[in-house]
């Protein structure tokens, strides 16, 4: 069975649907093996201009498998290499959109977390329930959490593993927008045409220096938007864009 499947509905667009729904989208580690070489694919095709990520109505994933993980010892964890897997994710240059429906928990809940714009349906719960299983999150939730939400309340649901619904997750950063359950699909695939309108080559800087420049100090963070604000004035692409504001008609961008 193919655990991941992937779509082209609109021109420069990918979808990609993770396909267990008997378990509620459990990120198996074959799953994972198989999202991984999508956004390597991805990451490189000059075709992809955004990638929406999603799961079914009752589930975005409800985080690690929990049969995979039963009898599983640190050294197998280790050698799995699940960190290049993420890796593949978290370092995808293009814009990622993470359309969700039902639950985000565990890995659900940090790949949802991974992706730069979060549109959640009004029943999404969003979780970080590993420590109800003797573990932790092990793959950026202690660390994206309280950066999107604050120390305080990630720390409440970190620690007890309580879920949070959309509106709460919405009020406190954690998602972008809430639409409907139903139109969650629509929504989400109407901000990727959107991304995937705009000059690529800005599309790409800005996604770059927002997310190194979080982890760097304020100074350098600014001299490298300052560096790459400045790189993107020799683009064709700015020069269509301003010109055809001064000429008042439509840009046409080809990524250059
Ligand atoms: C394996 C899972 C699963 C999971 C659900 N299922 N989540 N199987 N791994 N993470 C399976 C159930 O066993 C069940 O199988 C079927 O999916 C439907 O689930 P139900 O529980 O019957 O559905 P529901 O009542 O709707 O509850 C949904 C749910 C609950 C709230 C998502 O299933 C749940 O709490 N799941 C576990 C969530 C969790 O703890 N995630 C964190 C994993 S650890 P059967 O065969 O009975 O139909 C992690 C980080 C690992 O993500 C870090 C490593 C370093």
């Amino acid at each position: 069975m193919t655990l991941v499947l992937m779509e082209r509905p609109a021109p420069h667009v990918t979808l990609l649907r993770l396909n267990r729904p008997e378990v509620r989208n459990a990120l198996s580690p074959a799953l994972r093996v198989e999202l991984r070489d999508h956004m390597l694919g991805l990451s490189e095709d000059r075709d992809c201009r955004a990638i929406v990520i999603t799961g079914n109505e009752k589930a975005f994933a409800a985080g690690a498998d929990i049969k995979a993980m039963v009898a599983t010892e640190p050294a197998e964890m280790m050698a799995h290499g699940d960190e290049t897997n993420w890796a593949a994710i978290r370092n995808c240059p293009k814009p990622v959109i993470a359309a969700v429906n039902g639950y985000a928990l565990g890995g659900g809940c940090e790949l949802a977390m991974c992706a730069d714009v979060i549109i959640a349906g009004k029943g999404a719960r969003f979780g970080q329930p590993e420590v109800r299983l003797g573990i932790m999150p092990g793959a950026g939730g202690t660390q994206r959490l309280p950066r999107a939400i604050g120390k305080h309340r990630a720390m409440l649901m970190l620690l007890t593993g309580s879920m949070m619904d959309a509106e709460e997750a919405f009020a406190a950063g954690l998602v972008s927008k809430v639409v409907p359950d139903d139109a969650v699909l629509a929504e989400s695939l109407k901000v990727a045409v959107d991304i995937a309108s705009m000059p690529p080559l800005a599309v790409a800087e800005i996604k770059r220096v927002v997310l190194a420049g979080a982890d760097a100090p304020l100074d350098t963070a600014i001299m490298m938007e300052r560096r790459a604000a400045y790189l993107l004035f020799g683009t064709e692409d700015k020069r269509e864009a301003m010109t055809a504001f001064l000429e008042k008609r439509k840009p046409t961008f080809t990524g250059a």
